[in-house]
């Protein structure tokens, strides 16, 4: 399988800790003995504290998002670093240069590519483009719940969810550097128009994505008419 798999920053950077990164590469190595792997990096705290910054300096948004690429796309080097040889050893800026690394038959890492959408729009656009049989999106909770489970306690998971159900409950949300909350409109209108299999778990455990090419696990995106 082709399997492209989208790293929140929350979860990967979230304790500035090097032993994740190493968990991290230990579980991918071992998804990439059978399958081919593309893993999309987020920017976490760390790209919002920069995108504050520059906020304060008088940046615009569009500038804001490229400082936001900037953190994601350091992430990626520090995945891939810890990766070693099984990664290839540069970053993608854009989804050609992704298929041309991928012909090394190493796991291809990558970060941010334009302002305006987070990395899981990157990492849908990127399953699209090199035809992807899945895609798993490894967040910092289980799935997508009904409300926010972080902030209410009765919140339930959703099971399986079609994209307009999903858009449903995005509605409202902002679109600004650093606040591309959970999946946003342009990662979700990409899962819709192309059918891509696609899994929210979470990703703080590195296991559940090795999980999830067996069982269900956390929420399943299921095509729709
Ligand atoms: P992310 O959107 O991936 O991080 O990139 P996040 O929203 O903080 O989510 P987690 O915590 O990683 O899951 C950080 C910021 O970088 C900019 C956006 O401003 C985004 O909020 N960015 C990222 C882009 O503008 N384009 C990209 O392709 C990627």
């Amino acid at each position: 399988m082709r399997i492209v798999i989208t790293l929140g920053g929350s979860v990967i950077i979230r304790d500035h800790d090097p032993q994740l990164f190493q968990d991290y590469a230990e579980v991918l190595k071992s998804i990439n003995e059978e399958h081919d792997l593309f893993v999309v990096v987020g920017g976490g705290k760390t790209a919002r504290d920069y995108i504050g910054i520059a906020r304060g300096i008088g940046a615009s948004e569009a500038l804001c998002d490229d400082v936001g690429i900037d953190v994601t796309r350091l992430n990626a080097r520090l995945l891939c670093m810890a990766l070693s040889t099984f990664a290839y050893p540069r970053i993608p800026e854009n989804f050609h240069q992704a298929l041309e690394f991928a012909t090394s038959g190493r796991i291809v890492v990558m970060g941010g590519t334009e302002p305006a959408h987070s990395t899981d729009a990157v990492g849908s656009i990127l399953a699209e483009f090199v035809g992807a049989d899945l895609l798993i999106n490894a967040t910092s909770v289980d799935g997508l719940y009904d409300k926010d489970p972080k902030k209410h306690s009765d919140a339930e998971l959703f099971q399986e969810v079609t994209p307009s159900q999903m858009m449903g409950c995005l509605a409202g949300n902002e679109v600004k550097a650093g606040t591309y909350e959970f999946l946003d409109h342009t990662a979700i209108q990409i899962i819709k128009r192309s059918g891509i299999k696609t899994v929210i778990l979470n990703g703080e455990n590195p296991e559940n994505i090795k999980k999830a090419l067996k069982e269900r696990i956390g929420t399943l995106i299921i095509p729709e008419d």
